[in-house]
């Protein structure tokens, strides 16, 4: 009779930790776990935007992450909820929102479920707002095109914050000038004024395997074509990433003639109350700075 050997499976003891001392490599190395493109850049823009915790398993490894990302005393946007596949579908995912909804709260919080996560959030009283469109691909030079009546179009300053965070603010429903401040000195940005006033902008910087266009914020489909062309323009053959809620219409159409097909839809959820409220006939943010900040 062969020996009996015993086997101890799925039995894990995790502790929880502040993220801001954790090694971004490791966080990396969580995401590279579940295919997400971030690179240890990326996760530094985001712990430099954010709070949250990780989980860490008896020799100290990130097998575990969730983060907030506070944009007012009301509200707040949740991202970067990750298990590790070993850990998966054990209740540590559960565990973790738990942990920071207690620390984040009490306020409403926004999200961009993925189809993983989307039960999880469910069962936690998230519910549906919108569809998110993750589109990317490598860029194809656009064809030119006029302007738009009126618009004259220029590279984004560091002088332009304040105007750029007054406009986002009103997309977006909550003013973001820490973000703005670092994503405008990450990267290129265009803006679209008309009789000096700035009425469109985006942004692009590096993010996982190429860049990444937004924020992208303007009051129309031509505007927010205008300010995002030259992205593509500057990206032509190579990999550009642009998350955006609009399903339909031109600008939807000017992504897909770019070569940014839609790679995965999401989910936009929201706990407490719905999301902070654009300003009524104001712009409208066409393009996400992230899934996670949005
Ligand atoms: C989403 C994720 C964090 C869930 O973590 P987890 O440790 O598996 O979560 P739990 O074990 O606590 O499960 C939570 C719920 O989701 C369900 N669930 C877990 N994995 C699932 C899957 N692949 N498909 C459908 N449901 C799933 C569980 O059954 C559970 O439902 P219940 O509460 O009704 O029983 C994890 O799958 C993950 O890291 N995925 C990749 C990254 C990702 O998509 N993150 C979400 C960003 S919005």
């Amino acid at each position: 009779m062969p020996p009996i050997r015993t086997l101890v499976l799925d039995s894990f003891l995790l502790r929880t930790v502040d993220i801001a001392g954790v090694d971004p490599k490791q966080l990396h190395a969580l995401s590279v776990g579940v295919r997400w493109p971030h690179r240890v850049p990326d996760w530094r823009t985001l712990l430099a935007a954010g709070r949250g915790i990780a989980a860490v398993d008896e020799i100290g490894r990130a097998v575990g992450s969730a983060m907030w990302f506070p944009y007012s005393d009301g509200f707040a946007t949740i991202g970067m909820v990750i298990t590790s596949p070993r850990l998966q579908a054990h209740g540590a995912g559960r565990w973790l929102m738990d942990e920071v909804l207690a620390a984040a709260g009490p306020r409403a919080f926004g999200l961009n479920a993925t189809r993983e996560a989307h039960r999880l959030y469910q069962s936690l009283g998230f519910v549906d707002e919108a569809t998110l469109y993750q589109r990317q691909g490598r860029a194809l030079p656009p064809e030119d095109a006029p302007l738009p009546p009126g618009a004259t179009l220029r590279a984004a300053e560091p002088a332009d914050l304040d105007a750029l965070v007054r406009l986002d603010a009103r997309a977006f429903g909550a003013p973001r000038p820490a973000l703005l401040a670092h994503l405008l000195a990450a990267g290129a940005g265009t803006v679209l004024a008309r009789a000096g006033r700035i009425e469109a902008y985006a942004l692009r910087r590096p993010f996982g395997r190429g860049q990444v266009v937004g924020p992208l914020v303007a009051a129309c489909d031509a505007d927010a074509i205008a300010v995002g062309r030259p992205h593509v323009e500057a990206q032509a053959g190579r990999f550009l990433r642009l998350d955006t809620r609009q399903a339909d219409g031109p600008f939807a159409a000017f992504l897909a003639r770019s070569g940014l097909a839609v790679f995965d839809t999401l989910t936009t959820m929201s706990l407490g109350r719905s999301w902070p409220a654009p300003a009524p006939d104001g712009p409208v943010s066409y393009a996400l700075a992230s899934q996670a900040l949005n």
